[in-house]
């Protein structure tokens, strides 16, 4: 009778998971492999204010508003690219790895902090978490889960199990700021030696993980900060000369400099080491993609930042959420009325909107040199 009860159950069981196959619109990834992720503001979902709070634009309106309905400590105004890739395998919004209050950390952990960069951090205290600390938090949070299935037996009720973590993806975004801040504050600079040190702060970071066990690792190269509002209108002091794409030349031969160089020590560690997979992912070629051909993806002001005031750019030194005088005027930087027709958010961050594009097209498969499927990465 039991026996009966279990088979017909399965049956049951068997038929809905048939029917939901059929009525299932769109394949879904089935994955197994929880997401770790590496990286700055763009992929921030919550660290720094966990760690500093109140202290950060992104922590106030309009920050966040489009989609939480309040500011949510991440640099958009709604999800974040993480988010995204999270939500694409079938895990919804990421925790931070300092967050506190409820996290879950089942499907994945979010290290990536804003403001940090790939190289180790020497300066202020705006610098948060640098790659190498990033890299030790995930070293302690290992440990943490090897200590939690030996005292509590398997007992995981917001941690994936140590198996699971074995065979997690890792998402590495760095170096945005090292570039940044070089552009930005640096008298001069040669590019070279620049590249060289950043793309050294790589491998010993991917050298540490892969040492932690870690197997699937995808990097994502630097996108074109030339073409952003924010260093079109701020690095522009320094450097006027703008390229084919009407972005500022300098700098996006600077983070091409980084992209080949990036992708060479990728294919150096891929001979040298055994991965399950080893990619970079061309963050860069979608977004030039966007500037160039911007209606494909909905948007109208590729150039512009959606919550800015003044300029060609739309950024001034009143930045998103701030008020202040603009040619006697006083103004506010607010949002602007359709964000998704925009690339950028406040001149250095995504919209929303373009974020999940970026997240769409990393799921896609289409832009990672060596290629890689996702969906064997989440076996
Ligand atoms: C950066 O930090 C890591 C570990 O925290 C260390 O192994 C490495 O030598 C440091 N690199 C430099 C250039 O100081
Ligand atoms: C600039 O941002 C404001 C919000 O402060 C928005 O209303 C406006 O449409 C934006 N302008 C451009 C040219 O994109």
């Amino acid at each position: 009778m039991g026996g009966g009860l279990t088979v017909k159950v399965v049956v049951i069981a068997l038929l809905l998971q048939g029917v939901v196959g059929i009525m299932t619109p769109r394949r879904r990834v089935r994955c197994r492999a929880p997401l770790v992720v590496f990286g700055a503001s763009m992929m921030d979902v919550g660290e720094n204010a966990a760690a500093h709070p109140f202290s950060s634009a992104s922590e106030f309106p309009p920050y966040g508003l489009d989609y939480f309905k309040a500011p949510a400590a991440r640099y958009s105004n709604g999800r974040v690219i993480s988010d995204f890739i999270s939500i694409g395998l079938g895990y919804g919004l990421m925790d931070a790895y300092l967050n506190s209050v409820n996290p879950r950390f089942t499907n994945g952990v979010n290290f990536a902090s804003s403001g940090s960069t790939a190289r180790n951090s020497t300066q202020s205290s705006s610098a948060f978490f640098s790659l190498d600390i990033q890299v030790r938090q995930y070293r302690l949070f290992q440990m943490k889960v090897q200590s939690v299935q030996t005292r509590h037996r398997g007992r995981f009720i917001y941690l994936p199990t140590p198996l699971r973590l074995s065979r997690a993806i890792h998402v590495i975004m760095q170096a945005h700021n090292d570039y940044g801040n070089t552009i930005l504050g640096q008298a001069s600079y040669d590019p070279l030696t620049t590249v060289t040190s950043v793309i050294a702060a790589f491998e010993s970071s991917l050298r540490e993980l892969y040492n932690m066990g870690a197997r699937t690792m995808i990097v994502m190269n630097v996108l074109p900060l030339g073409c952003t509002p924010g260093y079109l209108t701020n690095g522009a002091r320094r450097s006027k000369a703008l390229d084919e794409d009407s972005c500022v030349a300098e700098f996006n031969s600077l983070v091409d400099l980084h992209n080949s160089h990036l992708q060479l020590l990728i294919n150096h560690l891929r001979e040298e080491l055994v991965w399950k997979e080893l990619v970079v992912f061309d963050l860069n070629a979608v977004y030039i993609d966007a500037v160039r051909h911007p209606s494909k993806y909905g948007v109208k002001y590729p150039m512009q930042a959606c919550c800015g005031v003044g300029g060609k750019y739309n950024v001034s030194e009143i930045l998103c959420g701030n008020t202040g005088v603009l040619n006697g005027k006083e103004v506010q930087a607010w949002r602007c009325a359709n964000p998704t027709e925009y690339i950028s958010w406040d001149g250095l961050h995504p919209t929303e909107s373009f974020a999940k594009h970026i997240a769409a097209a990393l799921l896609s498969g289409k832009y990672f040199s060596p290629s890689l499927s996702i969906s064997d990465a989440c076996l």
